[in-house]
């Protein structure tokens, strides 16, 4: 199939109680894992191109891949830019054919939030493309950007209408006691106010630090009403563990990159395939 827009994957999620998997990549082997589970298991996907990794592989590099990945299985595959600060990397992104994008003006004040995510919108909608903004601020580092606990803040409700109506955004993150990247302790999800927000809005919610979550609390964000759940550093160290062991376990004399790249693209369908299932997304496809 074609790639799709972040609006029309997660089109049902809420009304039928699933999550559209979100996943981070960072080469062609993970990403072909993560597209090859899913097409097994019937669900949709969405991979999602960090700002390090499109100057890692290159924004056009990274749609023809995708989209090439997308046309030979037969499940919905969104193309989306995850966590972009840049406004003209998001402009360049829509223009190599990403079909979603994220503004994360989350650091700015709301105000400032609310105008640089319609600048954002007004360049996409005219490309066709998706966005996804954040409101609230999510703690942790994702790369280039480094929330401290601090300055970590959950999502007010009260925020969230005005900030929808007037963006027009096609999905919106939300802060509700998740952070990026690995755990120090268990995280202690605000299910409570992810209830608000839900009641609050129709716009399809997105929870972001998905790595050490657990299966229980997936649940039950899914079941309250999350409808895009981002995985980032799960993988990352996935793909980094197995080129290890890769590394140590076969003959230095093996020179053929395959032997060692291969059980990346395994391991990572593993990860895309526990995750399916606790989402409940396959067969949705
Ligand atoms: O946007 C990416 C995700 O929120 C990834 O979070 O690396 O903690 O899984 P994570
Ligand atoms: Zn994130």
């Amino acid at each position: 199939m074609s790639l799709v827009t972040l609006k029309e994957i997660l089109k049902y999620t809420r009304e039928d109680h699933y999550a559209v998997p979100a996943f981070n990549f960072n080469g062609y082997e993970d990403a072909q894992g993560m597209v090859n589970c899913a097409d097994q298991m019937r669900s949709p996907i969405i991979l999602m191109a960090s700002m390090g990794a499109t100057k890692y592989i290159g924004l056009k590099q990274i749609v023809g891949m995708i989209k090439g990945m997308a046309e030979s299985v037969d499940i919905p595959v969104c193309l989306h830019l995850d966590h972009a600060t840049d406004i003209e990397l998001i402009k360049a992104a829509v223009a190599a054919g990403f079909t979603s994008v994220m503004i994360d003006a989350s650091k700015k004040p709301y105000e400032e939030n609310i105008c640089m995510t319609k600048t954002v919108v007004h360049y996409a909608k005219q490309y066709g493309c998706s966005v996804e903004a954040e409101l609230g601020r999510i703690g942790g580092r994702e790369e280039h950007i480094l929330v401290d606990d601090m300055s970590a803040a959950l999502t007010d409700p009260d925020a969230v209408p005005r900030f929808v109506r007037e963006t027009q955004v096609d999905a919106l993150a939300v802060a509700i006691g998740t952070t990026h990247g690995f755990y120090k302790n268990e995280p202690q999800l605000d299910f409570e106010r992810l209830r608000e927000i839900v009641a609050l809005t129709k716009c399809p919610l997105v929870l972001h630090g998905g790595t050490g979550v657990s299966e229980k609390d997936f649940k039950k964000c899914v079941e309250i009403g999350i409808s895009k759940i981002n995985v980032g550093t799960e993988f990352k160290a996935a793909f980094s563990h197995t080129i290890r062991s890769a590394v140590n376990d076969i003959s230095e004399s093996e020179i053929d990159p395959r032997y060692y790249m291969k059980s990346v693209k395994t391991v990572c369908a593993d990860v895309t395939r526990t995750k399916i299932e606790i989402f409940g997304s396959s067969n949705r496809a």
